[in-house]
């Protein structure tokens, strides 16, 4: 028996473009950099994870393991960086909800914790899941896994009703779970210190929602570090994007 605390955290929003995967690649490198094992869940058929790390697209990942056609140590790239190993979404994620979509309402809800079981020995302390930005059979099985959520909200108008939508999706997901998922807090991305578009809309949030985690500015250095298959914190560890990310580690007690 192991008193070790598995932590799974998912980052969703029903919104594309808001920075969900910048932010489960750079907490899950901040967690590995902290020394903390690490898994990197790419649950996007878009499979954007790999791309932005650099990783070669020909592993089966999440896809494979998920439909049971491969072990975990056949779908899992072992140390992409020291502490963080990378579950890619694999090529025909897209296509695993048909395979399971004629079991029962319970079977198909609870496909990936089922998976998740046999992963008790791997000695994972950190588990980060990059969400699709669409409801789907997969995201619900995302919602009963994961323990927390991060909500990732970009400042513009269109967040607002982007956020109800998530809480409305995790409050029906909770419906069907026995313990509620834990929302670590909303996370205002691309913040622009200059627009007051940018600084009204956080104040709206605050007024809105209880947990505002500590916001994460518009920053270059943050779009530029994918296209070199680069976390933020190898690609320029004193970029402000570096600085936001470390600080919303701590502030989720990941590092
Ligand atoms: N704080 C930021 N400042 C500047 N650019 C950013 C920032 N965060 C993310 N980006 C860039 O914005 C784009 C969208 O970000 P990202 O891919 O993380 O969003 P997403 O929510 O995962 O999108 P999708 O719904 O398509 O999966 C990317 O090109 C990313 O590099
Ligand atoms: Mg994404």
């Amino acid at each position: 028996m192991t008193t070790r605390r598995l932590r799974v955290l998912a980052v969703s929003a029903l919104k594309g473009g808001v920075g969900k995967t910048t932010t489960a690649v750079n907490l899950a490198a901040a967690a590995a950099r902290a020394g903390r094992r690490t898994l990197l869940v790419d649950a996007d058929p878009q499979g954007s994870v790999g791309t932005s790390l650099g990783l070669s697209p020909e592993a089966r990942g999440l896809a494979a393991w998920l439909a049971k056609d491969a072990a975990f140590d056949a779908s899992v790239v072992r140390a992409a960086r020291e502490n963080l190993d990378v579950l890619p979404a694999g090529e025909r994620l897209l296509h695993v909800e048909d395979l399971y979509r004629e079991k029962g309402p319970e079977k198909r809800r609870t496909r990936l914790a089922k998976r998740f079981e046999a992963l008790d020995d791997e000695g994972y302390e950190v588990v980060v899941l990059d969400c699709p930005p669409a409801a789907s059979l997969l995201l619900e099985n995302i919602y009963h896994l994961a323990g927390e959520l991060i909500l990732p909200a970009k400042l513009d108008f269109l967040s607002l009703p982007a956020l109800e939508k998530t809480r409305l999706f995790a409050k029906e997901a909770n419906a069907l779970r026995e313990k509620p998922i834990r929302v670590d807090g909303v996370l205002p991305t691309f913040y622009d210190l200059r627009t007051a578009v940018s600084t009204e809309l956080l104040e709206t949030l605050r007024e809105r929602f209880t947990k505002i985690l500590s916001p994460i500015r518009i920053n270059v250095a943050l779009a530029e570090a994918p296209s070199v298959g680069k976390t933020i914190f190898e690609f320029d560890g004193s970029s402000r994007g570096a600085v936001d990310y470390a600080l919303l580690a701590e502030d989720l007690k990941l590092a």
